[in-house]
């Protein structure tokens, strides 16, 4: 236990890291998988062949976007209002599933991790595209667990431009070079990259490989790993 804090002290001493942001579907919690199931039904109500590949389009950007790209994949054009009309319903389903979701759905160790990077004085905020993001951590009961929330209300932008890093990183009081991302999504490294910020890919190394430094599970990062971004 003491080498561990010794080494924990000197990864801190030695970072440049100020401020962590999570990404929450996906990286925080599956609900990236209740977001492609509920496309997925989308998708085949209108006829459309939709993959888990596809899908690595939609992860990250805005509802409206999502469902433009489905357009595309689907090749089908619609009008403003049906477009709108289909991205609710879809947003409904989505909405069914996660009321669901019980706290146990987040992934293990993300929270132990979040502790120890605020222990370590680290700040931890939150940004996510989705509109229901405040309603995910208040089901998973972890919205005291960030000092800062910035959700898809809050921005005009969704990833991949940097406007949601960007005002998370303004209201920590830091400085965009000193933050690191989480992100599993491509538009999400994207934009922590357009940013100014370092960025830890969750996912595949070949989908991310924009990102600094990937690891397949948000838990096979260690505080100790925050002194590779310097
Ligand atoms: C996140 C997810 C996307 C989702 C977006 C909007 O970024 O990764 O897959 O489309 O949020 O979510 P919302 O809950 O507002 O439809
Ligand atoms: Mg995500």
């Amino acid at each position: 236990m003491k080498k561990f804090e010794i080494e924990v002290k000197l990864t801190v001493d030695l970072t440049l890291i100020k401020a962590c942001i999570f990404d929450l579907d996906g990286v925080i919690v599956d609900t990236a998988r209740y977001h492609f199931l509920a496309w997925k039904r989308l998708a085949n109500e209108l006829g459309i062949e939709f993959t888990e590949t596809d899908n690595e389009r939609l992860k990250g950007v805005s509802r409206i976007r999502s469902m433009e790209i489905l357009m595309e994949i689907g090749g089908i054009a619609l009008s403003e209002h049906d477009k709108e009309k289909l991205a609710n319903k879809k947003n409904a389903w989505f909405v069914d599933y996660v009321e669901r979701m019980m706290p146990e759905e987040i992934f293990p160790g993300v929270t132990a991790l979040i502790h120890q990077l605020r222990e370590q004085g680290i700040k931890v905020g939150l940004a996510s595209s989705s509109k229901n993001a405040k309603t995910v951590i208040q089901l998973l009961h972890i919205q005291n667990e960030f000092e800062v929330v910035v959700d898809g209300n809050m921005i005009t932008h969704s990833k991949p431009d940097p406007e949601i890093f960007l005002l998370a990183a303004k209201k920590l009081n830091v400085a965009p070079k000193d933050c690191l991302v989480f992100e599993d999504a491509e538009a999400g490294v994207e934009a922590a990259l357009a940013a100014g910020m370092w960025c830890v890919g969750i996912g595949s190394p070949q989908q991310l490989s924009k990102a600094h430094k990937v690891v397949a599970r948000t838990s096979d990062f260690a505080v100790k790993m925050l002194a590779d971004f310097t």
